[in-house]
C-alpha cells in the first residue's frame, strides 16, 4: 500500500491492528523493517494512538525499549512494547533489555525496528512482518 501522509499511515496501522490477534502461548511481535526515516517509528506511533494510548511514542533509540500500557478494553493486549534494535549485537543483550521475558506473556505487543540487528535469535512463529520503504518526501510504501 502506498501512503501520502501520517493519516493514511494511520489508516494501514489499523488495517494492520484488524488483521492480527494475540495468541495463546507467546507475545504478539510485529517486526519493522525498513531503511532510515522509512516511518518505522512514526507506524508505531500511529498504533499507539489507536490503541488509545495518551503517552506519546518517541524514538526509543536511545533507551533501545519502551513500554506502555494499554488500558482500552477493544484489544486483547495489555502493553505496547517498542524496541529499537539498531544498536544491539549479542544474545545477551535481548536478555539485557527483557526481549526474552517480554516474548513469553501473551499481553504483550511488541514492535520492533531494526530485527535485520539480531535475526537470528527472534522466534519466527506468532510474528507479524511489515516492510516499510521510502519513495518520496510525503510517500511511502507499507507491505505486510
Ligand atoms: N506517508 C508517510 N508516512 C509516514 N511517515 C511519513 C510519511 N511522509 C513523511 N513521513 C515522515 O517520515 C519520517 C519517518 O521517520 P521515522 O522516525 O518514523 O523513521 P524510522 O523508520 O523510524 O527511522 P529510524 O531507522 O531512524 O528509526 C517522519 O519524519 C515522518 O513525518
Ligand atoms: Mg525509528
Amino acid at each position: 500500500m502506498k501512503t501520502t501522509s501520517i493519516q493514511e499511515t494511520k489508516n494501514v496501522a489499523k488495517i494492520l491492528l484488524r488483521k492480527i490477534s494475540a495468541p495463546q502461548n507467546s507475545a504478539t511481535l510485529i517486526t519493522l523493517s525498513g531503511d532510515l526515516g522509512a516511518g518505522k517509528t512514526t507506524f508505531t506511533q500511529q498504533i499507539g494512538e489507536l490503541l488509545e494510548i495518551k503517552e506519546k511514542i518517541n524514538s526509543p533509540t536511545f533507551v533501545i525499549s519502551k513500554k506502555y500500557k494499554i488500558k482500552s478494553k477493544n484489544f486483547p493486549w495489555k502493553k505496547l512494547i517498542h524496541i529499537d534494535a539498531y544498536r544491539l549485537e549479542r544474545e545477551e543483550d535481548l536478555d539485557l533489555i527483557g526481549l526474552l521475558d517480554d516474548l513469553i506473556k501473551t499481553e504483550n505487543l511488541i514492535f520492533l525496528e531494526w530485527p535485520e540487528m539480531i535475526e537470528k535469535w527472534l522466534p519466527k512463529e506468532n510474528r507479524f512482518n511489515v516492510k516499510l520503504k521510502y519513495i518520496d518526501e510525503n510517500t511511502r510504501e507499507i507491505k505486510f
